[in-house]
């Protein structure tokens, strides 16, 4: 388990509560015809995430992220491991209540309006009508859907960034302590992006624990407290961003002359015009120097930079030897 993450989350007030507990759960599926073909989609996965934190999960396609979400929503059972969720082991029935979940391509019912869609939503949670026609347009408020639309539009007439605030609202009709969200800003342009990265911040500020996973690693970066890395059905890395790409330091190098093969060999984005080259160094700044001054280069400047997390991640990915999305 990863001890750091503890210690920062951990105010003077209040010892972090455990919201998400993974213990090396692993599920893989089989396949083909005589199903004796193996797909392990998550493996040995070990984590923890604390009440009102954001956490963001990375992957490539078909890393395991939904595999994820969907053991710890009790819709697909574990092949190992055990999980739980506030406390209890998954698939507890009085939890699910407490849980809310946008899935990664809702299955809309394209005949109902937006509205008739949130009150079904609230009926499956047996949510009384009362409070139902209370929180519906209270939701519609926070997912900045307009209440004319939800009324009078049936969702096969929504646009993309629509139905994905509607799917939203859907998650969060049951006031949900906990969400999960399954690329929720797949398919929006930057606008719409914004808006659910806003709505994302509005969620946190109410205390809500929040599990979502995000191709748009900038988006990541803006909201998350903490990131985990999966590859493969690996949790590779979990931590905050100054954890993650703290310990990632690199430097952006200037200089002249020397080898042109030891520099490629040492420097990231190596690029060169003439004489003078840059790139960036991410292996021992006194190493590198005493090869440059072997080589007969001379430095001209070193500034430590930090890494964004797309580098960070395809740098994990390029250390494994994945270089495309396979
Ligand atoms: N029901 C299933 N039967 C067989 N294999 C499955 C099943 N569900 C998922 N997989 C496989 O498990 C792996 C992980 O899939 P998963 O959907 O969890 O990935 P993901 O990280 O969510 O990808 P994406 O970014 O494309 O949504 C993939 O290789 C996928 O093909
Ligand atoms: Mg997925």
């Amino acid at each position: 388990m990863n001890q750091a993450p503890e210690l920062e989350m951990r105010s003077p007030q209040s010892e972090p509560v455990p919201v998400v507990e993974t213990q090396n759960l692993g599920k893989f599926y089989r396949t083909g015809f005589w199903m004796n073909q193996k797909i392990e989609s998550l493996r040995s996965c070990t984590l923890t995430l604390y009440r009102g934190e954001t956490f963001g999960l990375l992957g490539q396609n078909g890393a395991g992220k939904t595999t994820l979400f969907k053991l710890l929503l009790g819709l697909v059972r574990p092949t190992s491991g055990r999980a739980s969720l506030l406390g209890k082991p998954i698939g507890d029935r009085p939890v699910k209540q407490r849980v809310g979940y946008l899935p990664e391509n809702p299955y809309f019912y394209d005949h109902l309006t937006g509205w008739e869609f949130l009150e079904f939503a609230a009926e499956l949670f047996q949510i009384p009508r009362g409070v139902s026609r209370r929180r519906i347009p209270e939701l519609l408020d926070l997912v900045g859907l307009a209440k004319s639309a939800a009324v009078k539009k049936q969702m096969r007439q929504y646009s993309k960034g629509m139905l994905q605030r509607i799917g939203m609202a859907q998650a969060l009709i049951n006031d949900p302590e906990l969400v999960f969200l399954d690329e929720p800003m797949s398919g929006l342009d930057p606008m719409g992006r914004y808006q659910i990265r806003e709505i994302i911040l509005s969620l946190k500020d109410q205390g809500k624990t929040i599990f979502f996973n995000s191709h748009v690693l900038s988006d990541v970066e803006k909201i998350c407290d903490r990131v985990g890395i999966l590859v493969r059905g690996e949790l590779i890395c979990a931590g905050s961003l100054d954890e993650l790409l703290g310990t990632a330091a690199t430097y952006a190098v200037t200089g002249k002359g020397g080898d042109r093969e030891t520099l490629e060999n040492w420097l990231e984005n190596f690029d060169r015009e003439r004489d003078s080259w840059q790139g960036h160094l991410t292996g021992d700044p006194q190493a590198f120097l005493e090869h440059l001054q072997a080589d007969g280069g001379q430095l001209i400047s070193m500034n430590l930079s930090r890494l964004t997390l797309e580098e960070f991640f395809m740098r994990q990915l390029r250390d494994r030897g994945i270089t495309s999305s396979s």
